[in-house]
């Protein structure tokens, strides 16, 4: 099997570990492996210069789109251990080259990589393959061109590691294999031969987030750091704010989702947390809040913490804005406030002992449910429930997923608190 792997949608703590994950134990199964540099981006635009003699993938490809069989001698372990980029794809786009070939991998977004290539990956932030939120990839001309470069590397499955929309496009990119396979034989882009030896695409999800907002599974790879980042800055603010008797409206990150908000909510000591899943449900937020800061005020705390996730809104969905907490605050409590957001930090930098350690068990389980899939298999994406590593039906994950977002619409937040509980089964 050639399994590649890329990274899709905002960056988290965690995916440079799944990445060398996936590529460790694809070796260690005896598969071939490649990264696609920038997402679907990558896998869009492919390997745009011609690689005529084979040595750096190992295939023989030309702009034909004709694929050849790998050489003898750039086949199994061996060869997988000796396909070193050493730390290549972190110069940038543009000034790599391959150091067997000595040729530049400019223009070159699918790569094959072995053992060394991920050396020290575990502890590194972001991904160093690159991510990219890719409009070209939402269209069918996009897919059908990413289901050519594939062929054209001679790749066979694909680890998507990304959030809830990347793992839709993965998840769609299956459903449509057969017909793009048939499309592109019918325009002469590929040999019936092709057509024949990859008419299915083996696809595993990995969920990479820090929103935490993924269906059917337990955590998602970012989150814990993410929310780490929250904790250490609640720390930080709640010095200052005591100080000063100050009260800080702090808005984190989490798009539709509130678990990050919730959870800094209760490891930073917040007096008052807005949710999009579960806004106040008293006619004003406003009076709401301020009866309990006001209480909280009266207990004698010196200090007042609000958090906003990003995406809060009241019952009627009308957007709840930090600057408006902190104006309601200073008018009807005479609270000296200041706003923070956290922003990107939340994001970035090095991922926790627990972003190592899911990814890595993940990855592992990501390549041994590719390499046990049938073309009858569902796309699983990998999950955790109750501290074990699962497999679940990745478009059952994707359908429950967006059903959240539907049910905010629709003002039902008691179905959309219902739908985040992992132990919901319809
Ligand atoms: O999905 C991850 C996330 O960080 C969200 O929490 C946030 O809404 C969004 O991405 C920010 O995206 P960008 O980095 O494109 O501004």
């Amino acid at each position: 099997m050639r399994i590649a792997v890329l990274t899709s949608g905002g960056d988290s703590a965690g995916m440079n570990a799944a990445v060398r994950a996936v590529v460790k134990q694809a070796i260690v199964r005896g598969c071939e492996t490649y990264i696609v540099r920038e997402g679907y981006e990558g896998l869009v635009r492919g390997n745009l210069e011609a690689n005529d003699n084979g040595t750096a993938n190992g295939a023989n490809n030309d702009q034909s789109g004709v694929c050849t069989p790998p050489r003898p001698e750039d086949q199994g372990v061996e060869a997988n251990l000796r396909f070193g980029y050493g730390g290549l794809l972190r110069d940038g786009e543009g000034d790599s080259t391959d150091p067997t070939s000595g040729k530049s991998l400019k223009g070159r977004y699918i790569v094959r990589v072995g053992w060394d290539d991920v050396r020290g990956w575990m502890g590194e932030g972001g991904t160093i393959i690159g991510t990219a939120r890719c409009a070209a990839f939402r269209t069918i001309e996009g897919r059908t061109t990413a289901a050519h470069n594939l062929i054209k590397e001679g790749i066979n499955a694909l680890v998507v590691c990304g959030g809830d929309g990347s793992l839709t496009g993965a998840d769609k990119l299956r459903a449509e294999w057969p017909q793009l396979v048939a499309d592109l034989l019918s325009k002469g882009s590929i040999t019936a031969e092709q057509a024949e030896m990859y008419k299915h695409l083996m696809i595993v999800g990995l969920v990479g987030s820090i929103d935490n907002d993924m269906a059917m599974t337990d955590l998602t790879i970012g989150a814990p750091t993410a929310l780490h980042r929250i904790c250490e800055s609640m720390d930080n603010i709640s010095s200052t704010a005591s100080s000063h008797s100050r009260a800080f409206v702090i808005e984190v990150m989490g798009r539709y989702c509130g678990w990050l908000a919730l959870m800094a909510g209760v490891s930073g000591g917040a007096d008052f947390v807005f949710i999009p899943e579960c806004p106040p449900t008293a006619d004003s937020w406003e009076d709401e809040m301020c009866a309990v800061i006001k209480r909280h005020r009266e207990m004698g705390k010196r200090k007042t913490m609000v958090i906003v996730a990003e995406g809060a809104h009241d019952k009627n969905l009308n957007p709840i804005k930090p600057d408006k907490v902190k104006d309601i605050l200073r008018e009807r409590l005479s609270l000296d406030t200041r706003v923070t957001t956290l922003g990107h930090t939340q994001r970035g930098g090095r991922p926790c002992a627990y972003d190592r350690v899911l990814p890595t068990l993940q990855g592992v389980e990501a390549v041994n449910a590719l390499l046990e899939s049938t073309p009858e298999t569902p796309s699983y994406m990998i999950g955790i429930h109750e501290n074990k590593i699962s497999r679940v039906p990745l478009v059952e994950a994707v359908q429950q997923t967006q059903a959240v977002a539907t049910a905010i619409s629709n003002k039902d937040f008691a179905t959309a608190t219902r739908l985040r509980d992992p132990e919901f089964k319809e």
